[in-house]
């Protein structure tokens, strides 16, 4: 089986934390995981990949982080059709708007959400988020 890639952003390390989460929720499984930044890959490096996880906060209001995932996901929205996807975030005030607009834009594209929808933290994620990130990553090893 293929290393399944973990990207994420994160400003804080919370969103870090559930990378992690989820990339032990892939060992556990029996797979490989390969956790990476937004900012070390493009859009190129997992246009092939049928299987990814993504993980990105809250952000401006109710947004991806506009620096980095934004751009990236205006791309690879053109490239994701088919694909299995999982997606995970920590929030602070909201109530997840941002994830619920992410996962409807994926699958309007024409992916799968994987769990039938992300993952939410409200800020460190506490030891039920981080088995909500262990049982994603279980998942993505079987997907
Ligand atoms: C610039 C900025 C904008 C934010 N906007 C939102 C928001 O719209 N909704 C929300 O629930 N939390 C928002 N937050 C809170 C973050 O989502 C929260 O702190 C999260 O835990 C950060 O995750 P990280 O540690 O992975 O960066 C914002 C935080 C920052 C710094």
């Amino acid at each position: 089986m293929s290393k399944v890639k973990v990207v994420f952003w994160s400003g804080s390390g919370n969103t870090q934390a559930m990378a992690d989460a989820v990339a032990n929720g892939v060992k556990s499984a029996g797979g490989e995981a390969e956790v990476l930044t937004f900012d070390s890959i493009s859009v190129n490096d997992v246009a092939n990949d049928s299987v990814i996880a993504f993980g990105c906060p809250a952000m401006g209001a109710e947004v991806l982080e506009e620096g980095t995932v934004e751009p990236f996901m205006e791309t690879y929205e053109t490239r994701c059709s088919g694909k299995k996807i999982a997606l995970f975030g920590s929030y602070g005030w909201g109530d997840g708007q941002w994830m619920r607009d992410w996962q409807d834009r994926l699958k309007a594209a024409g992916a799968s959400i994987i769990g039938g929808e992300g993952v939410i933290a409200n800020n460190a994620p506490d030891d039920a988020a981080v088995s909500q990130c262990e049982d994603l990553g279980r998942m993505l090893a079987q997907a």
